[in-house]
């Protein structure tokens, strides 16, 4: 019997492990060494609290193929990277503006900005580098196509750019359709790569990778539309972020355009619709149908 509880723990474990062991000044020393202050900051974005859901649907999907947990763990590391570098700029006064993150404070204000932006290039800049690395698999074509898949996912037609429509988004004059474009980019590019990264380190073949996508896709919008609410409906000391945030920032959302609760609904029909794309997999797949359950549930 899956467990899921065991899962997110397993994981989060190992992320949390794996980081702090790669994130040390001797290993990110270059043709210079790496300034202690640069390194500090990546630690404080990138240790110590964050559910490491990226790097468990690496997880899950790689384990549909049969791959152990430890040899999807650098690819799930990369993704976490990346994901860990994205908050850190979304947090910026320049962006977001916020002042807490995982239940401390954030990185440009437990440093400076300046810090802060150099720690979230350095992040994501390490990212490929693990991924280029032959410990994250032997075949390097198949490691090329896990940093295309990362391009796509943080690149100006994902992630990046889905921040710039956010902040576009601000001034209003959004559709729906426009926020769910948005959010696609923004949240859900890099949730796809994540599965996607974990199917292509398992081999996965095309009829499978799209299934999969089409899980990730609808996993993802459950996602973001799931922060929108607790946005709403959390308090900050259980989120470990400041709540009430979108309102106050005119954030296009889709509980500001259809209201909390028709958002609720919305979000349980669009979890169906991950549940649905997993449909033709057996108990293997069991790993991402209780994520993607998760998605939808999860009250931090
Ligand atoms: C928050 O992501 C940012 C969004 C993309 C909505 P998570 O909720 O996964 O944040 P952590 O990593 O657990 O802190
Ligand atoms: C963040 O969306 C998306 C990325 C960081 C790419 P939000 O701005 O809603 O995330 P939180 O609520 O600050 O975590
Ligand atoms: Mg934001
Ligand atoms: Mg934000
Ligand atoms: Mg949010």
């Amino acid at each position: 019997m899956y467990d899921f509880a065991a899962d997110l723990t397993d994981c989060a474990n190992e992320v949390e492990g794996g980081l702090a062991r790669l994130l040390q000044l001797e290993r990110l020393s270059g043709p210079g060494a790496a300034p202690e202050r640069l390194v500090a900051a990546m630690r404080h974005g990138a240790l110590a609290g964050g559910k490491r859901l990226r790097p468990l649907l690496v997880r899950q999907a790689a384990a549909i193929f049969g791959v152990k947990p430890e040899a999807s763990l650098p690819a799930g590391l990369a993704v976490e990277c990346v994901h860990c570098y994205s908050l850190i700029h979304d947090d910026l006064p320049a962006m977001d503006d916020d002042d807490l993150r995982r239940g401390r404070p954030t990185v440009h204000r437990a440093y400076d900005e300046a810090t802060a932006i150099l720690a979230g290039d350095a992040l994501l800049t390490h990212a490929f580098g693990l991924l280029a690395d032959p410990a994250c698999h032997p075949d390097p074509a198949v490691r090329t196509q896990l940093i295309i898949e990362l391009v796509a996912g943080s690149g100006v037609g994902g992630m990046a750019g889905g921040q710039m429509r956010d902040l576009e988004g601000e001034r209003g004059g959004f559709a729906d359709g426009d926020i769910a474009a948005m959010q696609a980019m923004k949240t859900g590019a890099l949730i796809r790569a994540a599965v996607r990264i974990g199917a292509l380190l398992g081999g996965a073949d095309d009829a499978a990778l799209g299934k999969l996508t089409t899980y990730a896709e609808a996993a993802g919008r459950a996602f973001q539309l799931a922060d929108d609410i607790l946005d709403v409906t959390a308090t900050p000391e259980t989120l470990g972020k400041a709540t009430g945030k979108d309102a106050g920032k005119n954030k296009a959302t889709l509980v500001a355009s259809l209201g909390l609760e028709a958002a609720k609904r919305h979000l349980g029909e669009t979890v169906y619709e991950a549940l649905a794309a997993l449909s033709s997999f057996g108990p293997e797949a069991d790993g991402l149908r209780a994520t993607a359950r998760y998605f939808a549930s999860r009250d931090s």
